[in-house]
């Protein structure tokens, strides 16, 4: 596959399988991170991995899914089973960084998906309580983390008909995540 089908392939996954993630593979996901491009080169994140299963569950009890689907989040059985954590070192660049995290956690995410592996980024988290959970030093800020899992759902992009962004599960239980149109969104030379 090529990585421009690799890319409008990725869905957001909220729903995987039990199946442990081999060690190599989220090593390689956090290599791909590792090299992605970073403003002025200051390479200020750091990554946390987390697979062992009960801090795997701890760590579920502090994020929040799916703000447009009201009351539902993944059920036992179908959580996912690692975490990456993206953390930003504060002693490599003092402000910002938002943009690093962005293509690092797209590397991680289109890695994984290489591998078949699944994957939400998250930024609802509670941060207090995970940066003691994971002995995150004071010099250091989780900025997002990307949960993994084998796919357990097949979601679908849908161009948008409405006004709506919110993407919303149909009949069959399906996950449609509406996108803008190209021709929107895009613009020659001048806006
Ligand atoms: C920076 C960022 C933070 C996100 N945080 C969350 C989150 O906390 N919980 C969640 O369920 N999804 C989260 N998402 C996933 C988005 O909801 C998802 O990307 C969006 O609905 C579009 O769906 P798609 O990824 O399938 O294109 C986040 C995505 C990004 C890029």
């Amino acid at each position: 596959m090529s990585t421009y089908e690799l890319i409008l392939q990725r869905r957001t996954i909220r729903r995987f399988k039990q199946e442990p993630i081999a060690p190599a593979l989220l090593e390689k996901c956090v290599n791909a991170a590792r090299v992605a491009p970073s403003g002025a080169n200051l390479q200020p994140l750091e990554y946390i991995v987390v697979c062992d299963p009960p801090l795997v569950a701890q760590v579920f009890a502090h994020t929040a899914w799916a703000g447009y689907l009201p009351d539902w989040e993944p059920a036992p059985g179908e959580r996912p089973v690692a975490y990456i954590f993206i953390v930003v070192n504060r002693k490599c660049r003092a402000g910002g960084a938002e943009m690093d995290v962005g293509i690092a956690a797209e590397n991680i995410t289109l890695t994984a998906l290489e591998a078949g592996v699944g994957s939400c980024m998250m930024g609802s988290l509670e941060r207090p309580t995970l940066t003691n959970l994971l002995a995150v030093p004071k010099h250091c800020e989780i900025a997002l983390t990307v949960a993994l899992g084998y796919p357990a759902e097949d979601p679908v992009m849908e161009e948008m008909t409405s006004d709506s962004i919110k993407y919303y599960r149909d009949e069959n239980d399906r996950l449609h995540v509406p996108k803008r149109p190209l021709a929107q969104m895009l613009h020659w030379n001048k806006y």
